[in-house]
C-alpha cells in the first residue's frame, strides 16, 4: 500500500511537470528563447533591403551601368514584341499616356504633371536605351519606375511597342 502511495505520488509530480513544460509548446506560454539563428545578417519584413554589394551586377546581365551610356535593345521589333508590347502598354501604361500614347489616358486629368505624349519628336528621337530607362526608373514625382513590375525583355517590348505610335499618329 505504501508502493502504491509513493507510484501515485511520483506520477502526480510528472504529470504535473509534463502539463506545465506543454503549455510552452502550446504557445500558451509564450518566452523568447535566445537562438543563434535570429543573430545573423539577413533583413526583418518590413526592413529596408540591404545595399547591393559595390561592383555587383544583376543576374540577368548588365542593364546599365551607370556613367556607361544608355543599354542597346537586344530584342528585334518584330510582330511577337509588338503585340507583347501592346499588350502591357495596356495594362501598365494606358491609363496615364493612353490608348494612342498622345498622353489622354484616363487618369492623366487627375494629374498635375500631364504623361508625355509618346508620339513626338521629343520622344520618338530619344535612343531606344533611353526611354528603356525612363520606363525602369521612373520619372521621379511624375511617372513611376516599372523596373518591379516588368521584366527587361517586357520593358524592351514596350520600347518596342511605343515606336509605332509614332507611326500610328
Ligand atoms: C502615373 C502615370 C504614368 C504611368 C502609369 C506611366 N507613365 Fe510614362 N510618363 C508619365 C508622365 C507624367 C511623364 C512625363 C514626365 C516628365 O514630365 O518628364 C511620363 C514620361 C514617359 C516617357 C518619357 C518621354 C520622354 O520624352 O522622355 C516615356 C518613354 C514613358 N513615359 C513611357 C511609359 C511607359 C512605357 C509606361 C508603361 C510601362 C508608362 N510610361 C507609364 C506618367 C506615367
Amino acid at each position: 500500500m505504501r508502493l502504491f502511495k509513493q507510484l501515485v505520488g511520483v506520477f502526480a509530480v510528472l504529470g504535473i511537470a509534463f502539463a506545465a513544460l506543454s503549455l510552452f509548446t502550446f504557445d500558451i506560454a509564450k518566452i523568447d528563447w535566445v537562438t543563434f539563428m535570429e543573430i545573423q545578417p539577413s533583413y526583418r519584413p518590413m526592413e529596408s533591403p540591404l545595399a547591393v554589394p559595390a561592383r555587383s551586377i544583376p543576374v540577368d546581365g548588365p542593364l546599365s551601368i551607370p556613367n556607361m551610356g544608355a543599354p542597346e535593345n537586344p530584342v528585334p521589333a518584330d510582330e511577337t514584341s509588338i503585340a507583347r508590347g501592346a499588350q502591357l502598354f495596356a495594362i501598365h501604361c494606358q491609363m496615364c499616356h493612353g490608348e494612342t500614347g498622345v498622353g489622354n489616358g484616363t487618369i492623366a486629368g487627375n494629374l498635375v504633371n500631364k504623361p508625355a505624349n509618346l508620339t513626338l519628336d521629343v520622344t520618338q528621337s530619344k535612343s531606344d536605351g533611353s526611354l528603356f530607362l525612363t520606363i525602369s526608373n521612373g520619372v521621379l514625382g511624375r511617372m513611376p519606375p516599372l523596373n518591379e513590375n516588368l521584366t527587361v525583355r517586357d520593358r524592351w517590348d514596350l520600347v518596342n511597342f511605343i515606336r509605332t505610335l509614332a507611326a500610328a499618329k
